[in-house]
């Protein structure tokens, strides 16, 4: 039988880049599934469509495929109708258009066989919302990792002005305290931790700390 580790948070916890390492040093497959919801919003922005307007929004899905591949360094792609979307889909638009996406019931549905189905196949760290809590109920190890909305707001900051973009830290911030409040409020699978997870808060943690303290969680229950 495969191993799930689960890793839940809000956005800018750092999931994605101590997941990645993590995954690296267990030789799992890290699987971001903010990455899908985000190429449907894509998906959307690149139609016309509201992110918000759950029925034209379902009229899009079938009408589109969304698949995972990993390239030779092990690094996941996200093909939307074939196409390499990785890159288009890391903009704060998109991140917006994410959050209010993923709260429409169909595109959450949608996404969930296409989930399970990699832990099925592969030892996997996956990363998002509602990993422990509905994707994968039953994955041997469910981590919550969180920090506070200004620590999280100064790394998405940091990686986007890294990134080349002219981004501005108040509406950074703004959007980190919207999208946790649409993510944790939303009717179908909100962001919260599982019963049987173990929080972990890298507010006062660096990136080294933060991927010692998580391997060290996932050694300690498995
Ligand atoms: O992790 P991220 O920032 O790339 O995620 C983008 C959006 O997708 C985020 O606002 C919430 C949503 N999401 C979700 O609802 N469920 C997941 N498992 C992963 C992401």
């Amino acid at each position: 039988m495969s191993i799930a580790i689960a890793l839940d948070g809000p956005a800018g916890a750092g999931k994605s880049t101590i997941a990645r390492r993590a995954a690296s040093e267990l030789n799992y497959i890290y699987v971001d599934t903010g990455a899908l919801y985000r190429s449907i919003a894509l998906a959307a922005l690149k139609k016309g469509i509201e992110p918000d307007d759950a029925a034209e929004a379902e009229k899009l899905l079938p009408e589109i495929t969304v698949d995972l591949a990993f390239n030779e360094s092990g690094e996941q792609i996200v093909l939307l109708n074939g196409e390499n979307v990785s890159a288009d889909i890391r903009t704060p638009e998109v991140s917006m258009a994410a959050s209010k996406i993923s709260a429409i019931p169909a595109v959450r549905a949608f996404l969930l066989d296409l989930q399970r189905g990699m832990a099925k196949t592969h030892n996997v760290i996956m990363d998002g919302r509602d990993i422990g809590t509905v994707v994968l109920p039953d994955a041997q190890v469910k981590i919550f990792l969180t920090a506070s909305p200004e620590a999280r707001a100064g790394r998405r900051y940091k990686e986007l002005v890294e990134k080349g973009m002219d981004v501005n830290f108040e509406d950074i911030l703004q959007d980190v305290i919207t999208r946790d409040y649409n993510d944790s409020h939303r009717e179908t699978a909100p962001l919260k931790p599982a019963p049987d997870s173990v929080t972990v808060d890298t507010t006062e943690l660096d990136f080294e700390q933060s991927v010692e303290k998580i391997i060290s969680v996932i050694k300690e229950n498995l």
